[in-house]
């Protein structure tokens, strides 16, 4: 039998809030739930990694000074995990089978992170949310992403943004700023392209794990990029 596709698809916890900037809009979850339904439909095994930005962003709670980074970067995972305990229930809305897994035990919620059993619910068609980030400070979910990524053998990470790719600049104020369908992990991490942090894109870059920057709000770009191998994104490789 054909090995089926495995991607792990990363979502900014920002995307959640919709137009609100804060909190989690339902259509925005309805929208990402029929978008990951396509991806099961055509035999792909899908893991999901979500932001907390929508709620609070551990760097940002630290800057008033009153709170030390290391809680910040923990009540940033909390947000996580309120996030995917949303998205769990958007997929699960749809008929669709999810398992959430969390790095930080918060057994009455949801399972911990155990790397066999997210393999087991991956191969049985159930898509298994990984929350609570790293469950350490000091890392991004895109950190996250790229590790579970790893982890689950996913052929490759899905970074889900409002834009369509990588840029050579800022497409919201250069107007000439042109996409780039192709960077090496090299200059991605030199020219301090943000496709990720560092750390994220050196992981997968020691593990040759291909990066892929997409446009999430483009209905069906997601499906076409996995399935077709075309769509609109930027892959760093
Ligand atoms: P199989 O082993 O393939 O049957 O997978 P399963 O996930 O259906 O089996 P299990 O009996 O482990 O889980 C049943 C339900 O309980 C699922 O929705 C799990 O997500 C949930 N569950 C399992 N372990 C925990 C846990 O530690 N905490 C919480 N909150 N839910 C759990």
């Amino acid at each position: 039998m054909a090995k089926k596709k495995r991607i792990l698809v990363k979502f900014s916890g920002e995307a959640l809030a919709g137009e609100n900037g804060f909190g989690i809009e339902p259509s925005v979850l309805s929208y990402i739930a029929r978008e990951i339904e396509s991806l099961l439909k055509a035999d792909v095994e899908v893991g999901i990694v979500i932001g907390g930005g929508n709620i609070i962003r551990g760097v940002s709670a630290s800057e008033g000074g009153i709170i030390r980074r290391t809680s910040g970067d923990y009540m940033g995972m909390l947000a996580t995990v309120i996030n995917a305990v949303a998205m769990q229930e958007a997929l699960e809305h749809i008929g669709l089978d999810v398992r959430v897994q969390s790095a930080i035990e918060i057994k009455e919620i949801c399972e911990s992170y155990i790397y066999r059993r997210a393999i087991r619910h991956l191969e049985k068609g159930r898509v298994v949310i990984f929350a609570a980030g790293t469950g350490n400070p000091f890392f991004t979910t895109d950190t996250t992403a790229t590790l579970r990524a790893v982890e689950i053998g996913a052929d490759y990470v899905i970074k889900a943004t409002k834009v369509d790719g990588v840029f050579d600049k800022d497409p919201n104020k250069f107007q000439d700023a042109k996409k780039l369908d192709v960077i090496s992990y090299d200059s991605a991490l030199a020219e301090n392209i943000k496709v990720m942090d560092d750390t994220a894109i050196a992981l997968a870059k020691d593990n040759r794990l291909p990066i892929v920057v997409c446009n999430m709000f483009k209905k069906g770009n997601l499906l076409e990029i996995v399935v077709n191998g075309g769509g609109i994104c930027s892959i760093v490789k």
